[in-house]
């Protein structure tokens, strides 16, 4: 089990910014990528398509002998984890329970700003999540559906002045509650953070993927689960890319979330998995 691979499903491209945060704090490891490139966005779609559609993803990865399944799209993690967790026969990573952990750690003034999907902000999972942490401290948590963000960002529009405009009306409320911590939910929002923080000087961002990361580190090595380090040094960790399509601008926002080119992926199908 300690050689086989980490399986990170996402429901795009956009999950490559939490593989981005694996391999940082588990360079050693193999992965298995799966991004359904061919039904993203899943962030404005219902609960029940959304779990229908993790439940290949997940199958899918359990077949490729994965040892954790890291569901990198917070969507999914806020409405269909169980589902996940249901049918997975291996550990199972969501985006809420170690994001939430790390904002009630972060905030001072106990007021945590939430922004997501709007599936992912309409189903109260980080609010559920924190307010459940939180040791009977009175928490306020602020969230705020951000759904022009995901065409932004794939847009590579960080720099682009229209982006400034569309931000500062979603974080108009967070900034009037006067919030000290600001959870990024949402695969994307890590390549918002330099603008976030001009807007917003002195909150602390909390990125999901990169507690996520932290985590499956610990639980690994609780479990003896850890690959044996490599002695020589590699320079590109091994990943097998699979996704449901590859859209025109696949390659280049591969390349701005993950840092490095990624290498033709395999197209699967999904829906052939329904049992
Ligand atoms: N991966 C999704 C998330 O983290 C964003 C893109 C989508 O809407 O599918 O919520």
């Amino acid at each position: 089990m300690k050689n086989n691979p980490i399986g990170v499903f996402d429901s795009g491209i956009g999950g490559l910014s939490v593989l981005k945060q694996f391999i940082r704090f588990l360079p050693f490891e193999r992965y298995v990528y799966l991004g359904d490139t061919a039904r993203v966005p899943y962030g404005n779609r219902s609960p029940e398509t959304v779990k229908r559609y993790a439940r290949e993803s997940t199958r899918f990865l359990l077949e490729h002998d994965v040892k954790l399944i890291v569901v990198a799209c917070n969507t999914v993690s806020s409405v269909a984890l169980d589902v996940v967790r249901e049918i997975s026969t291996v550990p199972v990573i969501g985006m809420i329970y170690p994001a939430a952990v790390a904002a009630l750690r972060a905030t001072v003034n106990k007021k945590i700003g939430v922004i997501g999907t709007r599936a992912t902000i309409n189903s109260n999972a980080y609010t559920d999540e924190i307010h459940k942490l939180s040791n009977g401290d009175k928490i306020e948590v602020i969230s705020q559906a951000c759904p022009l963000f995901v065409p932004i960002i794939e847009e590579g529009w960080q720099e682009h002045p229209a982006t400034k405009l569309i931000i500062e009306e979603y974080i108009t409320t967070l900034k009037s509650e006067n919030i000290d911590t600001l959870v990024l939910g949402c695969t994307h929002y890590p390549l918002l953070k330099q603008l976030l923080t001009e807007m917003m000087p002195g909150i602390s961002l909390i990125d999901s993927g990169e507690h996520a990361a932290v985590m499956a580190v610990r639980m690994l090595a609780g479990q003896e689960r850890l690959v044996e380090e490599k002695e020589v040094y590699i320079q590109k960790p091994e990943i097998e890319f699979y996704v449901t399509d590859i859209p025109s601008t696949f390659y280049d926002i591969a390349q701005r979330f993950l840092g490095f080119t990624v290498e033709s992926p395999q197209i699967v199908s999904l829906g052939s998995l329904i049992k």
